[in-house]
């Protein structure tokens, strides 16, 4: 009876010309204007995929996550195996790595270059804090780009440095003090500021004329600094003789360190980092300028 009723309602609505439902309401009619074909087709495809896609894929919130889904997808499975292919590529090297001396590597192009890479990535992430992100260092941090060391600049004397570090406090580490001369009272102001005059004349090339200072200095200091100035791997001195300063050269700057000394600290590194990366970071020093042979 209704399917009569409808067909009896059915009209053409005046203003926009469609047909009408047959519903109304207080003088409001609803026109029959059905949804495209092919939209409704979409919509019923895009309802079966998705019935689909919570079937297969982990997508329904369940209490502590979501369902597995059939295909045992995850991203994070997905990202564990793109690293298993990166880990599996550095492996090959690495083991030929571990077993290959400085002087095999430094040979060996692509052995090198891998060195390199690792060493650049670990020096980002634990020495550019102290020694910059290119190794130029700042007041008290050395510059690792010159060819003036403190404990030299051989590929085993880098790795040495590295391994216990200075003034790190263990069995190994490079030690040296040099002695607070004013603050220990072990040399009055007038012979200090005698000796910074000494230093400053060092730096320029020609100390005779300080022979006062030449006395002190022979005295005092030789035997960490050498005789001439120049310095000594063994005791990570300096040398005075050149431009480079690791505490600043202005006569203040040099006063401060002969009356207070300064005694910097490198951490030690072999509890931190692997033997391979300790490698890697040393070839990385070594060539980011004046590595020694
Ligand atoms: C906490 C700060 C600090 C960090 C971090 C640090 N260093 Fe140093 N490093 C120093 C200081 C200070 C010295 C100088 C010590 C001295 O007076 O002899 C030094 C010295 C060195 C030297 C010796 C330079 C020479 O002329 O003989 C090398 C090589 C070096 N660092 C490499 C590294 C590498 C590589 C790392 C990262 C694994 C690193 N350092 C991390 C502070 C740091
Ligand atoms: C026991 C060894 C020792 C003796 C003795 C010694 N020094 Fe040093 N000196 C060092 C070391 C090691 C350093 C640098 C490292 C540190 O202290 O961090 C240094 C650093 C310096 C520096 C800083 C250089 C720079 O690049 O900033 C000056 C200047 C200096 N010494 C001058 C002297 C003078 C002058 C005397 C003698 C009165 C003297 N030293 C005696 C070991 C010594």
């Amino acid at each position: 009876m209704s399917d009569k009723k409808q067909e009896h309602d059915v009209e053409i609505d005046d203003v926009s010309g469609v047909e009408t439902t047959g519903h109304e309401w207080d003088g409001l009619k609803e026109l029959n204007n059905p949804l495209p074909r092919w939209w409704l087709w979409v919509f019923y495809v895009c309802i079966l995929w998705s019935v689909w896609y919570f079937v297969v894929y982990p997508a329904w919130p369940v209490p502590g996550g979501a369902t597995e889904g059939t295909a045992g997808y995850t991203q994070y499975k997905e990202l564990q195996e793109s690293q298993r292919e990166i880990v599996a590529r550095q492996a090959a090297y690495l083991d030929e790595f571990e077993s290959a001396s400085f002087d095999e590597i430094m040979n060996d192009p692509a052995l090198y270059e891998f060195a390199n890479a690792g060493g650049a990535a670990a020096f980002k992430d634990n020495c550019a804090t102290c020694h910059g992100t290119g190794g130029a260092g700042a007041p008290g941090y050395p510059n690792l780009n010159d060819d003036d060391w403190l404990w030299g600049g051989t590929l085993s004397e880098i790795h040495q440095t590295l391994l216990h570090g200075v003034r790190a406090g263990n069995e190994d580490t490079h030690i040296s003090q040099m002695p607070a001369f004013g603050k220990d009272g072990l040399l009055t102001t007038e012979q200090i500021e005698i000796l910074v005059e000494y230093v400053l004349a060092l730096q320029d090339g020609d100390a005779s004329a300080v022979t006062e200072g030449h006395e002190l200095f022979q005295q005092n200091c030789a035997s960490c600094h050498g005789p001439d100035g120049k310095g000594s791997y063994e005791f990570g001195a300096p040398d005075l003789t050149d431009a480079i300063w690791l505490y600043g050269g202005t006569y203040e700057d040099v006063f401060y360190t002969i009356y207070n000394a300064r005694a910097g600290v490198m951490p030690a590194w072999k509890a931190r980092l692997d033997e391979n990366t300790i490698r890697q970071l040393a070839v990385y020093v070594h060539q980011l300028g004046g590595g020694e042979e």
